[in-house]
């Protein structure tokens, strides 16, 4: 709860200049996308790209801030919503810091995706949908999990018994069954550039 008594207090160096500093425009590449879809794959590679490219970059991953920040939040609706709420506030900080921050989780539920881009902007708020499908993630099953949720071990599976909504208007679809891991990296980076986010 926001506290009427607790006032906003104004800092001599703004979001601005932090970014001025870093020579780039920060924002958020948001990738969604089902367990398995390759988001964590994706945005490690592109972050390795970034970092190469001298750009300035955090990588915020599901299963790693569920270990810490998140680490008291299970698979409910309800604490997915608060996974996106606590994640979206840090992925905010950490624009307004001047970092281009990549975010991979799940992240299932418009609302929340959308609550995010509102507190962002769009210019700040790139969503990546990665587009894999729900048979060739559970092909792959990485993890071990699908056949997990499916043997009725994981109660509330994305994409088995809980829902997945697909973005409605992602700035970027990657269809990794298509392209390799190199392509998606370069159409991120091309996005980047032609939005003037990095040099
Ligand atoms: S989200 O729905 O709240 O955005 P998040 O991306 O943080 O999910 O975590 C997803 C990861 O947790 C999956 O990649 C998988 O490894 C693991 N996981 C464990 N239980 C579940 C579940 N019930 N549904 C989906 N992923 C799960």
């Amino acid at each position: 709860m926001s506290d009427q008594n607790i006032v906003w207090h104004q800092h001599t160096i703004d979001g601005a200049q932090r970014s001025e500093q870093k020579r780039q425009k920060p924002c958020v590449l948001w990738f969604t996308g089902l367990s398995g879809s390759g988001k964590s794959t994706i945005a490690g590679a592109l972050e390795r790209a970034l970092y190469q490219a001298g750009a300035h970059t955090y990588l915020l991953d599901g299963d790693n801030v569920r270990h810490g920040l998140c680490g008291d939040l299970g698979f409910s609706d309800q604490d997915r919503q608060e996974n996106i709420r606590r994640v979206g506030e840090v992925a905010k900080l950490m624009v307004d810091a001047g970092l281009i921050v990549l975010s991979a989780f799940i992240s299932p539920f418009t609302k929340e995706r959308e609550q995010v881009r509102a507190m962002l902007g769009d210019a700040q708020f790139i969503e990546v949908h990665i587009a894999t499908s729900l048979a060739a993630c559970e092909q792959r099953d990485p993890k071990g999990l699908y056949k997990k949720a499916r043997a009725g071990e994981i109660p509330n599976f994305t994409g088995i018994d809980s829902q997945y909504q697909v973005p409605q208007n992602p700035e970027i679809v990657l269809q990794t069954e298509q392209h390799s891991l190199e392509e998606c990296v370069l159409q991120l980076m091309s996005f980047l550039k032609d939005g003037g986010y990095i040099r």
